[in-house]
């Protein structure tokens, strides 16, 4: 189908960076408050004599807070709208940070951390549909992904925060920095416009054009209100739409890329890093593998750019073709690494060669392209349930993955979990060749009507 594009100096709008860069904090916030807890833990177990349960409950608190956000927050950012929705979400992020700083015992921490995972669970999705109902189809892939560059960005600073506090173990200022994004967020979406897309759906018509002249930095707008009002012509947005059988390829297309995204495990790495390099690869200081880890995590922040620099340029298939592929040749070899008897040293540079080769094969496709992909082929009407649920699903496989790492690795071994990623992740390519949609290019509308049109979706090029 023809690729319809916005026209005129509109694409240039400077404007639409300072939209898309002020509402990406929200993927700073998203990274650095499930990052800082890796450094934070163990001081706090120290402090309130935390049984292993609780210790679990205050680590994961936030996925489970993270999925009960995104389960319950799908119609609100579509009856309050894009910007009300991350405002209330920035205040959750306040009042979470600030409550966690000031816990007097574990129970009130373990509550602030559910909030605070409420408020990723809303903000990981509702950031990257605001850019991409703001962003022009030309550089829309590269705006929406400048929320993943901010969650990894958001993880480092985790890391980073925590090494340089964890001398005097002030973990209470761990958790409480996370306040100052989240206030500079609330300050940035409150002089910011709600999205126009979501203004058309609501019957703000004037309002919408406003926002899109300012946005697109012409008074032509027509042609693009025309196509968005288009796709406003049926009336019923219920939950019921969302199972419709002309929605379902999407609704397979998110919740397959959340599954992906996932079970191929990166956040084993993520969450887990510090660990591999002691435990399993034989590094001796805490202190190296703290450091090691904070390389990968510089990785993954240099290879989202090198997506952002792409997926509008090559597409976000071709992305994930190479990254799957890396990403299964490196479990490949890591788990062969772990099968050796004995770490030698050589081995053990081999193992953290693979870890940078994984996270950066990830880091250029899965991350960005997810997150990326659920905000682009959903209708309308339904777009905020509709990506609530997909990513429900991403946190609900987050949280499995994340349960299940030191038992598979009991079991199976290293060797054994690393290859069941991998074997996760040759899956998660031939999911992409038989589901997966070419998105690049096209505009929000064009993708609806493909999708309407009842034509197979993984044909749209
Ligand atoms: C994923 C997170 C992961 C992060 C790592 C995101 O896209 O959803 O689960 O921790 O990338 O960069």
């Amino acid at each position: 189908m023809p690729k319809a594009r916005t026209k005129g100096a509109g694409e240039e709008s400077y404007f639409v960076y300072l939209v898309a860069g002020i509402a990406a904090l929200a993927g700073l916030l998203f990274g650095y408050d499930t990052g800082v807890i890796s450094g934070a833990i163990l001081f706090i177990k120290d402090q309130f004599h935390l049984s292993p349960f609780a210790e679990e409950l205050v680590v994961s608190a936030v996925l489970l807070g993270a999925v009960i956000g995104a389960a319950s927050s799908g119609t609100v950012s579509d009856r309050l709208g894009r910007r009300k929705s991350i405002i209330i979400t920035a205040l959750l992020f306040t009042l979470g940070a600030t409550g966690c700083a000031v816990a007097p015992n574990v129970w009130i921490l373990i509550i602030c951390r559910l909030v605070i995972g409420i408020a990723i669970g809303v903000a990981s999705y509702v950031a990257p549909l605001y850019i991409s109902e703001i962003a022009p189809p030309k550089t829309r892939g590269a705006l929406v992904s400048l929320n993943q560059l901010m969650i990894t960005c958001g993880i480092v600073v985790s890391y980073l925060v925590d090494y340089a506090l964890a001398g005097d173990e002030q973990w209470r200022w761990m958790f409480g920095l996370g306040a100052v994004p989240a206030a500079v967020l609330i300050i940035g979406m409150i002089s910011l416009p709600e999205s126009p897309r979501w203004l058309m759906s609501r019957n703000f018509t004037e309002k919408a054009r406003a926002v899109l002249s300012r946005i697109r930095r012409t008074e032509d707008v027509s042609g693009e209100m025309k196509a968005i009002s288009d796709t406003l012509t049926q009336k019923t947005a219920g939950w019921n739409e969302i199972l419709r059988p002309w929605v379902r390829p999407a609704l397979i297309v998110g919740i397959g890329l959340a599954l992906i995204q996932q079970v191929t495990g990166i956040n084993t790495v993520i969450y887990y890093a510090p660990t591999i390099f002691r435990d399993l690869a034989g590094f001796s200081s805490a202190k190296v593998s703290i450091l090691a880890t904070l390389c990968l995590g510089l990785v993954n922040v240099f290879m989202t750019v090198v997506a952002i620099w792409l997926v509008d340029k090559v597409g976000r298939k071709p992305l994930l073709y190479w990254g799957m592929s890396g990403m299964i040749l490196s479990l490949g070899v890591l788990g062969l690494a772990f099968k050796l008897p004995s770490m030698a040293a050589g081995l053990k540079w081999i193992a953290v060669g693979s870890l940078v080769v994984y996270i950066a094969s990830f880091a250029v496709s899965l991350g960005p392209i997810f997150w990326l992909m659920i905000a682009e082929i959903y209708p309308l009407k339904i777009r905020g349930r509709a990506m609530s649920l997909a990513t429900v699903a991403n946190w609900g496989f987050n949280m499995i993955v994340a349960a299940t790492f030191l038992t598979l690795t009991q079991r199976l071994g290293a060797s054994g979990a690393f290859w069941f990623y991998g074997v996760m992740a040759i899956g998660g390519l031939f999911f992409t060749y038989f589901f997966v949609p070419e998105t690049k290019g096209h505009t929000l509308e064009d993708i609806e009507k493909y999708l309407r049109s009842g034509r197979k979706l993984k044909e749209l090029k």
